[in-house]
């Protein structure tokens, strides 16, 4: 492996994204934590235990050494953040959810700043946009003149159940089967419920239900059914070709994910790139593949081309 000195990147914002940026980087070999940067008001929360040697500062200014900074705020502040780092010279990585002539503007913004400061940036380096846009354009390359189709569902088997809805007390619920380790089939029924409502009594009603009777069926009460569906996302990417003298292309890309750690994990690869960069903005699509591998490319390379 190489020995070349691991790039010292500071997190900013220490949200979803934040947080496993720091982990998966205290996890490699190649990059460092050289500080997350928060605001004053939570400077003083606990960081998780594989953390704790890592400084927390109010202001990236503090930090010593910092080769780039993951932008891991909220979208709307990503631009005045991503200035005031910039000003300092260093390159930043953001992954701000704009789609569509948002991003095209935002992208534009961020390029002025970067030249400006003579500093290279990466915009929408995350899952979507990011990765997923990668793999949009292939899929559009590859079957030119054709349409694409983009259904969003939940991760797992998680779906609507009307039996559980029918349950006095129950505002929601999803329903997902889950293999247990020795291989019986279980359903977990997740259910939002009215105040006041006695969890137990939901929970006897649906076992007794013919539909769950004999089955293996455990109710889990949670606040927010949509933060679970959150939780575990999945995307279809469906590309048909025109069909024409070439025959019928049809690409289809399944996926089933935590988008917070893909996108972290998008992050990381964009910074492995950074010190191949000019000043100025690049997008995931600007930047050649091998590059996000870091040290690590000829292997990559062999690997998978
Ligand atoms: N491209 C993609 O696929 C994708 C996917 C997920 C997220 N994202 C983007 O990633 C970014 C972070 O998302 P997240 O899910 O981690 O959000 P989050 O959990 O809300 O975390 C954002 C963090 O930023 C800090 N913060 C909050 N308000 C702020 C403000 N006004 N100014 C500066 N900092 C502030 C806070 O950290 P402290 O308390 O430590 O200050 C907060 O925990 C967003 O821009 C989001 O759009 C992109």
């Amino acid at each position: 492996m190489s020995s070349m000195k691991p790039l010292r990147l500071a997190v900013v914002g220490f949200g979803k994204v934040g947080r496993v940026c720091a982990e998966l980087i205290s996890l490699s070999h190649d990059l460092s934590v050289a500080a997350i940067v928060r605001r004053a008001a939570s400077v003083e929360g606990k960081l998780p235990e594989t953390l704790r040697s890592i400084p927390v500062t109010t202001h990236i200014g503090q930090a010593r050494d910092v080769d780039a900074a993951l932008l891991c705020v909220p979208t709307n502040a990503v631009e005045e953040t991503a200035e005031q780092i910039l000003r300092r010279g260093i390159p930043i990585i953001e992954c701000a959810k704009l789609q569509g002539a948002a991003l095209h503007a935002h992208k534009e913004a961020m390029h002025k700043l970067a030249i400006h400061h003579k500093t290279p940036a990466i915009v929408g380096a995350g899952w979507d946009p990011g990765a997923l846009s990668v793999f949009r354009s292939w899929f559009a390359l590859l079957a030119p003149g054709g349409i694409t189709e983009t259904r969003h569902h939940t991760g797992s088997s998680l779906r609507h159940t009307t039996m559980a809805l029918s349950v006095t007390g129950v505002k929601d619920a999803l329903c997902a089967e889950v293999r247990a380790v020795d291989g019986r089939l279980q359903r977990y029924v997740y259910v939002e419920l009215q105040e006041g409502t006695d969890p137990e009594m939901v929970a006897q009603a649906i076992r007794a239900d013919p539909l769950f009777l004999g089955e293996d069926t455990q109710v889990f009460p949670v606040e927010s059914l949509a933060a679970l569906e959150q939780e575990g996302r999945g995307v279809v990417l469906d590309r048909r070709g025109s069909p024409g003298r070439f025959g019928h292309q049809h690409l289809l890309l399944e996926a089933r994910f935590d988008e917070t750690v893909l996108t972290a994990q998008v992050m990381l690869g964009a910074a492995r790139a950074l010190p191949q960069l000019e000043p100025g903005v690049s997008c995931l699509l600007d930047i050649p593949l091998n590059l996000l591998w870091g040290e690590h490319a000829e292997q990559a390379e062999r690997r998978w081309l």
